[in-house]
């Protein structure tokens, strides 16, 4: 009888991430990465800016495979906190860092743009 969790069990995990200690639920074997990526968009889901941002995402054709699309969507929210109305040249150093193979980033730039006209209209 082994005292390690089996493989497929999920083990509680603290960490600290950007300063706020943090406990979630994760297979040994599962990469922080994924875990960020997985689990910590999923707790900003109640955020007022998510649902706009997913929204115009989706309608510029912002994710693909979506594989950058949770830091694309982090970075785009911490940027619409610090600047509400950004230019194209703040939304492109704002999501600076992350990396899309997919969409040219030209349609994720449109996608945080939108999001920005939109909330100013609500
Ligand atoms: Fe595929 Fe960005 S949508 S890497």
């Amino acid at each position: 009888m082994s005292l390690l969790p089996a493989a497929s069990a999920k083990c509680e995990v603290s960490f600290t991430v950007n300063g706020h200690a943090k406990k979630v639920l994760a297979h040994p074997m599962e990469r922080l990465l994924d875990v960020l990526r997985n689990d910590t968009i999923e707790g900003m889901a109640a955020h007022a800016l998510m649902k706009l941002l997913q929204e115009s995402f989706l309608e510029c054709g912002g994710a693909q495979c979506g594989i950058c699309t949770p830091g694309m969507i982090l970075a785009a929210v911490h940027l619409l906190e610090k600047k509400p109305q950004p230019a194209l040249t703040d939304i492109r150093e704002g999501l600076a860092g992350n990396l899309c193979r997919c969409t040219g980033y030209m349609q994720i730039f449109e996608a945080v743009a939108k999001a920005a006209r939109q909330r100013v209209a609500q």
